[in-house]
Formats: C-alpha cells, sequence, structure tokens
C-alpha cells in the first residue's frame, strides 16, 4: 500500500519524506488555508520538490469550464501534479476530459461506494473516499473501501482507491486489510503508526541491560 502525507505543510512533508516512506502528497483548499498560502503555484512546485510521486492540488471551481482552466494550469506546473476534482456532475465531466487529455485526476468528496464507480468509469486516476468523516456522522466509513474494492475487482478498473480523511492508526490497519492501494494520512497519525508501548520499554529495557553489562 502506498502512503501519500495529507498536509499542505512544508516541513511536516520534509520530516516524513525523510524517513523513505512517503510516496506522494494530498492537499486541499482547507490544508492550503491553514498553511495561508497566498502563492497557490509556488507552494506546490515546492511540495513537487520535496517528494517525487503523485501531488494531488484541489480546483476550486464548481463549473466545467473553470475546472478545466484550471485542471489545465495546475498540470502545467509539474509533471507529477494530480488534479482534484470533486464528486458533481461538472467534476465527473471534467475527470473524463482531462483523462483524455492525458492529465491525471483525484475525485474526491467520496461517501459512497457508488459514486466511486461513476468516477473509475470516467478514468479517474485516483478516487478519494472520505472515511474519518463518514465515522463523524455516526456510520462505519471502513465498510465503503470493502465495497468499492469488490467493485473495482469484479469490472478490473484501474482506478487506485485512495482512502482519505484518516483520523487515526486503525483506519490505516483497515485500509491495508482491505486491500486500498493508497492511505494519505496525516502527519500526526504518521508518527501513531511507528509507536508502540512495548517497543519504547523493550527498548530501555535492551539499553538498561547494556548499561548495566558494561559496569560489570
Ligand atoms: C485528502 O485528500 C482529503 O482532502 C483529506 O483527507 C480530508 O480530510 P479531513 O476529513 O480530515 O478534512
Amino acid at each position: 500500500m502506498k502512503f501519500f502525507i495529507d498536509t499542505a505543510n512544508l516541513e511536516e512533508i520534509k520530516e516524513a519524506s525523510q524517513m523513505g516512506l512517503i510516496d506522494g502528497v494530498t492537499t486541499n483548499p482547507s490544508l492550503i488555508a491553514k498553511e495561508g498560502v497566498t502563492d497557490h503555484d509556488s507552494h506546490m512546485k515546492k511540495i513537487c520538490e520535496l517528494v517525487d510521486g503523485p501531488i494531488s492540488a484541489e480546483v476550486v471551481s464548481t463549473d466545467f469550464d473553470g475546472m478545466m482552466k484550471e485542471a489545465k494550469h495546475l498540470a502545467a506546473l509539474h509533471k507529477n501534479i494530480v488534479i482534484k476534482l470533486p464528486m458533481t456532475m461538472d467534476g465527473i465531466k471534467a475527470t473524463k476530459a482531462c483523462t483524455e487529455a492525458g492529465i491525471k485526476t483525484n475525485v474526491t468528496l467520496v461517501f459512497q461506494p457508488i459514486q466511486a464507480l461513476l468516477a473509475a468509469k470516467a478514468g479517474a486516476t485516483f478516487v478519494s473516499p472520505f472515511v474519518g468523516r463518514i465515522d463523524d456522522i455516526g456510520r462505519d466509513g471502513m465498510q465503503i473501501i470493502e465495497e468499492i474494492r469488490i467493485i473495482f475487482d469484479n469490472y478490473g478498473f484501474e482506478t487506485q482507491i485512495l482512502t482519505a480523511s484518516i483520523r487515526h492508526p486503525h483506519h490505516v490497519l483497515r485500509a491495508a486489510l482491505m486491500g486500498s492501494d493508497v492511505a494519505t494520512i496525516p502527519f500526526k497519525v504518521i508518527k501513531q503508526l511507528i509507536k508502540h508501548p512495548l517497543t519504547d520499554i523493550g527498548l530501555e529495557n535492551f539499553l538498561k541491560d547494556h548499561e548495566n553489562l558494561k559496569k560489570k
């Protein structure tokens, strides 16, 4: 399973990519706003310099023409840019047009498996089901990953399932068990993936025993 980092923070991207585990980056207008980015294009270019893999940049237009204009502009910034388009009628139309123009896409704001099927039929490179936001309304978000996997395998779609809106390590574990192609993970959760109290206790004891042996 590929790991993308879900942030627009350059320091987080730098630190996480130094571990050698980051295969790509996802951003969205909220993550960009959180960083107070005023020059979106140059910020995206900086991200592309830090990670050599798919970098999702989201359009903010809601109409087909506006989406296509933004998609062409963003795709020209760097070869690794993937255009994030919303799961709307115009978004799906733009996904199809981008695919035909050789532009990679990530259909975002997906909350049910049939939406993912539509994205795949439009030729999307990635589809982003938001599992955490489904959990937030009292449902099991991960269930749609399982269902999308079955649908894509039934018909041999090559669209990659990108599990998004991840809140904790258990989402990552379940995404891996269900065969999600990618998990996009906030930096906080990436750090949590490494931690286990028994690892800390075990390491502390090994070092203590090593020190005691030296004293003998
Ligand atoms: C990434 O592609 C999504 O935009 C992101 O994972 C959404 O996460 P959130 O639900 O925590 O805002």
